[in-house]
């Protein structure tokens, strides 16, 4: 349809401007508090509603959330502030204490939770705009039950959201691969204009008392968990120290690479290059269900010279289909030679991880989830008795943390002739 075109004046931060300059199916913000995304989405929604039906529309407005229990927690209050800060918008709405409608009965509101309620509004709906506040938690089926009941010709998806991980199904699809038809963009409080003195002062106060959560809250980054991480505090610094950058390959030194084997789990490699006191992480892979001939493969493929392998001592296990030990597989598939890690504790190898991690180089594209994975590797905590455990927690960043773990105890380095010290198949130096 088309749309009217109004002379109408709104203020919007200038990077929310952008997102609605011309046409697109959706359209999204995503960043810390205080970016005005909410603000700005909900006064976008009664702009959109008002050439709507001002140019003979009719439709509704969903303003949806994952949970939605109760109006209260709904976008209802913002969308009413919003709509009554412009004149020309309160004099084509009218705002009730539960609804908000236009005044020509064109346009309505519906506030909805995508995990319990959407299924009673698709039917009789004719959605011509959905808007997902606070999306970090919106699941993948939601997604897929959303979107296809947003089909009016004309219709838009807007999505906001405080980023949180990126194992979400929001950042998956909005930020990894997000739609065609799409024009989202990263906003925080310091491209606000409007960004207000109260909040400034709660941005100070979470600067000054919890700079562990100050970057997710305030910068849009992604939330670690700094709760019992290992080494939240190291990466931290390396992050601060300029550490976590580009770290190219350099030809003239071997690489060394330290393993964690899966059996039915992920393989996690780490690559580095040890230069001087400096531990140059270049690179990064893991895999889960594939043989160890993959992994030798992914080792010739990036084409690296290397001077040596460390594995854990696990890879002498004789395994059963083949009688053969994986060391012997490794050695049959050219990965060698190898250096067996010593066999340590998990807190003496997490203490060398740490110290290690002082010297050490990341090339972030390369490691990107070895980089995400040291900073979030944790403890374990006992739900019911509320105590940490002794113990890591077993999760996706285990396999990359236990290879790094090994690269910090089982690297020796190069003796006066040049040769680093190796142990032959047995593990006998
Ligand atoms: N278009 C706007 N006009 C006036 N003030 C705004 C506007 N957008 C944001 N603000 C101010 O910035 C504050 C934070 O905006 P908000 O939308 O809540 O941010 P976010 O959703 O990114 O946390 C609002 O409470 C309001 O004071
Ligand atoms: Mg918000």
């Amino acid at each position: 349809m088309k749309k009217k075109c109004t002379k109408a004046e709104i203020r919007l931060p200038p990077k929310i401007v952008s997102i609605f300059h011309g046409e697109a199916r959706y359209r999204g913000a995503y960043g810390g508090r205080g970016s005005g995304k909410t603000r700005s989405f909900a006064l976008m929604t009664a702009v959109k509603g008002y050439q709507w039906g001002m140019s003979g529309g009719t439709g509704q407005i969903l303003c949806a959330r994952e949970h939605l229990n109760s109006l209260d927690e709904s976008s209802l209050e913002e969308i009413k502030s919003a709509i009554r800060s412009v004149d020309w918008l309160s004099s084509y709405y009218e705002i009730g204490e539960k609804f908000v409608r236009s005044r020509d009965g064109r346009i309505n509101y519906v506030f909805s939770g995508l995990r319990r309620n959407l299924d009673s509004i698709k039917s009789k709906a004719r959605i011509i705009l959905a808007w997902v506040d606070e999306a970090e938690g919106v699941s993948d089926s939601a997604w897929q039950k959303l979107i296809p009941t947003v089909r009016e010709e004309g219709s838009e998806i807007w999505v906001t959201w405080n980023p949180e991980t990126k194992r979400s199904a929001t950042h998956r699809r909005f930020r990894i691969d997000p739609p065609t038809d799409s024009k989202i963009v990263q906003i925080n409080w310091q491209d606000n204009p409007y960004f207000p003195t109260v909040l400034n002062n709660e941005r100070l106060e979470d600067k000054a008392k919890r700079p562990d959560l100050y970057d997710h809250i305030w910068n849009g980054d992604m939330l670690i968990h700094a709760d019992g991480a290992y080494y939240a505090e190291e990466m931290r610094s390396a992050n601060n120290e300029g550490r976590l950058t580009v770290v190219p390959y350099e030809r003239s030194i071997g690489v060394v690479t330290a393993w964690d084997l899966g059996v039915g789990d992920s393989t996690a490699i780490w690559f580095a290059q040890m230069v001087g006191q400096e531990v140059r992480l270049i690179d990064y892979y893991e895999c889960s269900g594939v043989g160890l001939d993959h992994y030798a493969k992914v080792l010739a493929d990036k084409g690296y010279h290397y001077e040596s392998h460390i594995l854990p001592h696990d890879v002498r296990v004789r395994e059963m289909g083949t009688g053969k030990s994986r060391l012997e597989t490794l050695d049959t598939l050219a990965v060698r030679p190898v250096t067996i890690a010593p066999q340590l504790g998990v807190d003496d190898g997490i203490q060398a991880a740490r110290t290690m991690i002082g010297r050490c180089w990341f090339d972030l594209q390369k490691c990107e989830r070895g980089v995400d994975a040291l900073r979030q590797y944790r403890r374990d905590y006992d739900d019911k008795n509320m105590v940490w455990r002794g113990k890591p927690l077993h999760d996706w960043t285990s396999h990359c943390a236990d290879a790094f773990r090994y690269l910090a105890v089982g690297y020796r380095p190069t003796n006066d002739w040049g040769e680093p010290i190796r142990r032959n198949l047995q593990g006998i130096v």
